[in-house]
């Protein structure tokens, strides 16, 4: 972070948001102030979601999404959380959308094969053919020869609370939707939006994070952390089971390693460890397994995510362990059933 004085006061700015010329900030206009967040996030949830949404972002992101949106200089890629629609790099910003035009030229971008965006935030009226144009508006202040169909670069305006955006943008990869089709489904699995979600909570959005499915049934948290390119292991201690999530492993040649195991017995170190506890519904459970779950878990890693369906709050206690953050999620419609999400730590 830098200090800018600009005439009107002091601005905080970030030295890599300028493409060229880092130190020169002749090109912006009185009044026109750099951002201090490098990002802006856009999110979509349906109303039962919302709490682990928040739950998820303030794990990533030390903040929680308002109205959609949150403004981070955390870089968290999109694809990771089943909520996360797009993160836009932002490069200027102006006060109208007329003041944005004169900015986004003076970068003199030469990007070849690039292609221009428009990431309607929540609140932004604009419909379809006025985003078209100002798409087409924007493509002219960019010095190169554009590509629609692959695109080297994809550049994007937005707008929110008054204020005009250009940067950088990623949309939300959603090809993690092929695993609604996995060959072994499982009574017991929960949704692949949790399951994403538990990955991107244990992980708090670093893919160098060493994760483990510690009951990984039919591999509902493991598809989602192999499809993230996360560092993932899982274990089973159900022969029937464990078959089931090697072949959906099998299915879309993900190769994790997989125990066939109590998870006791897997005596590993992880960064954090993902437990979905079996609750007597398919799979056998009782106070004893529960702790004996959660006792080898709090042993093998400092950070224990854990879902259950009744209040757990002493076992967790007696592990050693500490909740640091928590949100139960009930199930859509007028079912009575809910899930507790326990963010746990040594
Ligand atoms: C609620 S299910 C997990 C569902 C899974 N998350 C999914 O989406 O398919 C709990 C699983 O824990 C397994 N399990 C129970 N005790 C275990 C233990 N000590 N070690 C490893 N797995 C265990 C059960 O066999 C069961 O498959």
């Amino acid at each position: 972070m830098e200090l800018y004085e600009d005439g009107i006061g002091l601005h905080k700015v970030k030295r890599d948001t300028f493409l060229f010329q880092p130190a020169d900030f002749n090109h912006l206009e009185r009044g026109e102030i750099m951002p201090e967040a490098r990002f802006i996030y856009s999110f979509s949830y349906d109303y039962h979601h919302r709490d682990l949404c928040r739950l998820e972002c303030r794990q990533m992101f030390q903040q929680e999404e308002e109205g959609k949106v949150l403004f981070s200089d955390v870089e968290i890629d999109p694809s990771i959380s089943p909520f996360l629609l797009a993160r836009f790099e932002i490069i200027t910003e102006a006060k109208s959308y007329d003041k944005l035009l004169p900015l986004i030229r003076k970068q003199l971008l030469r990007t070849e094969g690039f292609k221009v965006d428009y990431l309607s935030l929540e609140g932004d009226p604009a419909r379809f053919e006025e985003r078209k144009q100002k798409m087409k508006e924007v493509g002219f202040c960019i010095f190169a020869a554009p590509d629609f169909k692959n695109p080297s670069m994809v550049y994007s305006i937005c707008t929110h609370e008054g204020m005009w955006y250009f940067g950088k943008l990623k949309r939300h990869d959603g090809a993690w939707r092929k695993h609604n089709n996995k060959p072994y489904s499982f009574s017991n699995s929960i949704c692949m939006h949790i399951g994403k979600s538990l990955v991107g909570i244990a992980s708090e959005g670093d893919k160098s994070k060493t994760l483990l499915d510690a009951c990984c049934g039919a591999g509902t948290i493991l598809l989602e952390g192999c499809i993230g390119g996360f560092n993932i292991e899982g274990s089973e201690i159900n022969p029937k089971t464990y078959y089931g999530t090697k072949k959906n492993l099998l299915h879309y040649q993900y190769e994790p390693n997989l125990y066939l195991s109590d998870v006791a017995q897997v005596e590993k170190e992880y960064d954090a460890i993902i437990i979905d506890l079996p609750y007597n519904l398919y799979s056998r459970s009782t106070d004893e397994i529960t702790a004996h779950i959660i006792e080898a878990a709090a042993r093998m890693s400092p950070r224990v995510i854990i879902v259950s369906i009744v209040d757990i709050s002493a076992t967790i206690e007696a592990a050693g362990l500490n909740v640091q953050d928590y949100c139960t999620v009930e199930k859509r419609g007028y079912s009575k059933f809910a899930r507790s999400i326990w963010v746990c730590e040594r």
